[in-house]
């Protein structure tokens, strides 16, 4: 039997839709597999209810088909379904991990990926690798067709995840089918400014490189009071605030001094909009960790 953590996730950091991506140091899922003839998987925590346990409609069951590797899985939710943290994607880069140690496969942990990645694609409908590849592999993450590179920091950052529920299938429909040449100009100074913020633990640029003027302003419409709780979380010190992945989760990165003031203005205002909300105050973290085997 092997157990492992896997952490939540911020896909996108706004510039870098369907590529950057950080493991949070909290929340997490808690998945254990053990050996067995069929695939069967029980799920408990966070939003369990809402969660399929047929293999062939998890995400974990893409990665036990992926790997050959039968298993029983329990699965413990602390990441909410459709939160924009990642939810489904730690589950599956929970179980690549643990089906990899339990079944000695020896892939890396870059070649575990995109087999996690396949888990995505049976909630999703595309196998983007931007949440699964943090979640295993800890810090900021940049996946693209030509594989996946990890930068080791520890930017602090406030999620605030409201209680709305926003599919990634239903965000990914609002997507815009072109953009201009100015717009894709904009995207690239800013994934770039982002990226040289990841590598030098900056809070500074990592905030200044989170503007997107394609995805985001379309897909705000689906979080009720986004433009509203953006702007409060600057007006309390954040340097930079996007949708966390699909959302509804908004993200802002900050100064760790400014954390508390961040999370508590971004409560108040989705409560001004009658939306309950809770806030994490957390930092860029590790991947996933065999707790036991
Ligand atoms: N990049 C993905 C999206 C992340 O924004 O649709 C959510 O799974």
């Amino acid at each position: 039997m092997v157990t492992v953590r896997a952490p939540a996730t911020s896909a996108n950091l706004g510039s870098g839709f369907d590529v950057f991506g950080v493991a949070l140091d909290r929340p997490a899922d808690i998945v254990r597999v053990e050996k067995a003839a069929e695939t069967t998987i029980d799920i408990t925590g966070v939003g369990s209810q809402f969660i399929p346990e047929d293999p062939k409609k998890n995400t974990v069951g893409a990665v036990v088909e992926a790997l050959s590797a039968p298993a029983h899985i329990e699965i413990d939710k602390g990441i909410r379904p459709a939160s924009g943290l990642g939810s489904s994607a730690a589950s599956a880069a929970a179980a690549a991990v643990g089906l990899n140690e339990l079944y000695d496969r020896g892939l890396t942990r870059e070649e575990l990926v995109p087999i996690a990645a396949e888990g995505e694609a049976v909630v999703s409908g595309a196998a983007h690798a931007d949440n699964v590849a943090p979640s295993i592999l800890g810090g900021f993450t940049i996946a693209t067709a030509n594989g996946v590179r990890s930068i080791d920091t520890s930017i602090p950052l406030v999620a605030c995840l409201p209680d709305i529920a926003v599919s990634t299938r239903d965000a990914r429909r609002v997507v815009p089918e072109s953009a201009s040449i100015e717009e894709l100009v904009e995207t690239v100074g800013n994934a770039a400014t982002l990226t040289a913020g990841m590598c030098r633990d900056d809070p500074e640029l990592v905030g200044a490189g989170m503007d997107d003027p394609i995805i985001t302003p379309a897909r705000a419409s689906l979080i009720t009071g986004y433009e509203d709780v953006r702007s409060a979380a600057f007006n309390a010190g954040a340097i930079g605030v996007t949708v966390s992945g699909a959302g509804p989760t908004v993200i802002a990165a900050c100064h760790a001094r400014d954390q508390r003031a961040i999370a508590a203005a971004m409560l108040e205002t989705f409560a001004t909009h009658d939306v309950d909300s809770r806030a994490y105050r957390v930092r860029v973290g590790e991947g996933a960790t065999i707790l036991d085997q």
